[in-house]
């Protein structure tokens, strides 16, 4: 049995990339393994939320994540900040984490670009409590997407030099993981990177039917393949990547098949991928708003996540203080 531990940011709806990245996989590992799934809440307060909107988007998120069929009866379901011990490890983890590796990581780098004028100390360590939150419970395999893979690479750095360090044998490196073996970049419908929480480029599980086939329609194309067997461009290339997520084998076949041949209609496969997409869609945003307006149920869940992910938290922080050497007076 492995120990699983997946977490997203409470910064923003969940999109089809959050869904095939990481909590799709999830949903399978959660019956037959120890699962963790967490709300990185302090993860958020890089991106400084308003006090008056905090709350809110931590409940919006558990409650997208629930509807997706994440069960509290079989895994642990918490909010980051409900178990504190996180940010004493954190803290220890800090001590052995070089500025220089740091400052290197691919998204620390992307932070710099796009907003230079917010370049705070969590952004810089913003791995380092990621393998925190990852390597207090033991974890072995941490569902991700592509974009996490040098976080997860970081995690197993800083836990195999704890251990180096103190000579133990005390934490497991866990692997980034996907079913399908290589990590999903799920890209935008703007045809240039991938799909996230802020690029505008994003179809959320929330969106309706209408909203969802206005976005498809509009997402950007080429003016079609002019040589039988011609490379597909970027943005062309993006709708297949999604269709074959959402869609039938043989959907994707055919308008690879009508692709190859120059006679695809870009009209006639986002109507079919919208569908598709639908599909998958629609299921999770009748049930996320029928848990929004639970109030005790959502309560009950997250109470009882934090008790138990706090008592292996609690358990690990008092090791890991032994190893390093504080003892009691
Ligand atoms: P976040 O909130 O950005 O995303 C949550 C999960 O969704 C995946 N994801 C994607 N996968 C494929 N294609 C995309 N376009 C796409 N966009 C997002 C992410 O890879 C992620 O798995 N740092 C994390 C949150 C976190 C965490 C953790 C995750 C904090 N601590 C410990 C796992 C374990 C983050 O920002 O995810």
């Amino acid at each position: 049995m492995d120990t699983v531990v997946s977490g997203i940011r409470s910064t923003g709806n969940l999109h089809l990339g959050n869904y095939f990245g990481a909590v799709k996989n999830f949903l399978r590992m959660q019956h037959e393994n120890k699962c963790f799934f967490f709300i990185a809440d302090y993860h958020a307060l890089t991106t400084h939320p308003k006090p008056e909107d905090l709350h809110g988007n931590i409940r919006q998120v558990l409650a997208e994540y629930l509807a997706c069929g994440i069960d509290p009866e079989v895994a642990t379901v918490f909010v980051q900040s409900d178990v504190p011990e996180v940010s004493e490890l954190y803290l220890l983890l800090n001590m052995n984490a070089y500025i220089g590796e740091l400052e290197r990581t691919a998204s620390f780098k992307e932070k710099v670009r796009k907003q230079p004028d917010n370049i705070n100390a969590g952004l810089l360590t913003y791995p380092v409590l990621m393998a925190a939150d990852i390597i207090i419970h033991k974890a072995n395999k941490v569902p991700v997407g592509k974009d996490q893979e040098q976080h997860l690479e970081m995690t197993r750095r800083f836990a195999r030099r704890f251990n180096m360090m103190y000579g133990v044998n005390y934490f497991p490196e866990p692997d980034a993981y996907n079913f399908g073996q290589q990590l999903l970049k799920i890209p935008g419908l703007d045809g240039t990177g991938k799909m996230g929480k802020s690029e505008g480029n994003g179809i959320f599980l929330a969106d309706t039917p209408h909203e969802i086939r206005k976005k498809v329609m509009r997402a950007v194309t080429d003016t079609g393949p002019t040589a039988p067997g011609q490379e597909p461009s970027e943005p062309v290339k993006n709708l297949f990547t999604i269709m074959k997520v959402v869609s039938d084998q043989s959907v994707v076949n055919y308008f690879t098949d009508k692709f190859a041949s120059c006679e695809i209609r870009y009209g006639d496969m986002k109507k079919q991928l919208a569908e598709d997409i639908i599909k998958v869609t629609d299921p999770v945003r009748e049930r996320i708003n029928e848990i929004l307006a639970d109030k005790k149920y959502l309560a009950k869940v997250v109470a009882s996540g934090a008790e138990k992910a706090r008592e292996s938290a609690a358990k690990t922080v008092r090791e890991v203080r032994e190893i390093i050497g504080y003892k009691p007076f």
